[in-house]
């Protein structure tokens, strides 16, 4: 069993869908979630040993919602070195913008730079391809809790 914790950032609500979908799915397979919106550094913290899942959409240009900039923030000024991070990423955007998926994406590089380990790709899902986000994450996600089953 591992300890996850999935870190959302969204405007609309649809990256917390997704989030509480994925909650369900790795409760099923019998790990310990807990879902953050608003989260602080030490809830992160929290996890450094452990497993984050961060499901994150994009607003403006190509920036992180207000749900979850104050956290990448902090990471990224005091976060510190991660190296016993494993953690997932789902990025919502619409393909019609410039920077498409473009807050996660900058999520993944400031864990990649900090030494955490991403477990899976990147998953993006096209708002415009995909109406229901769920269709398109729920069986990433399935796959991602068997990687962690694989690792443990
Ligand atoms: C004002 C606004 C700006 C957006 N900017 C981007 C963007 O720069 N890149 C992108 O990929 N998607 C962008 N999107 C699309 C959203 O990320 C997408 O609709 C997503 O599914 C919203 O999820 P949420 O409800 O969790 O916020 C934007 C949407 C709005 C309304």
């Amino acid at each position: 069993m591992a300890q996850i914790g999935i870190f959302v950032g969204t405007v609309y609500g649809n990256a917390l869908l997704v989030a509480e979908e994925a909650e369900s799915i790795l409760k099923e397979h019998g790990h310990e979630v807990a879902v953050f919106e608003d989260a602080s550094l030490e809830s992160w913290l929290a996890y450094c040993q452990h497993y984050v899942l961060v499901v994150t959409s994009t607003t403006g240009q190509g920036q992180l919602p207000e749900s979850i900039a104050p956290l990448y923030e902090a990471l990224r000024e005091k976060g510190g070195y991660q190296p016993a991070l494993h953690y997932g990423l789902i990025a919502l955007g619409d393909s019609s913008y410039e920077h498409f998926c473009g807050g996660g994406h900058q999520f993944d590089s400031l864990l990649q730079e900090i030494g955490a380990q991403r477990i899976g790709q990147v998953l993006e899902i096209d708002a415009t391809e995909h109406p229901e986000p769920e269709v398109l994450s729920s069986p990433w996600v399935k796959q991602w809790a068997e990687l962690i089953d694989s690792q443990g």
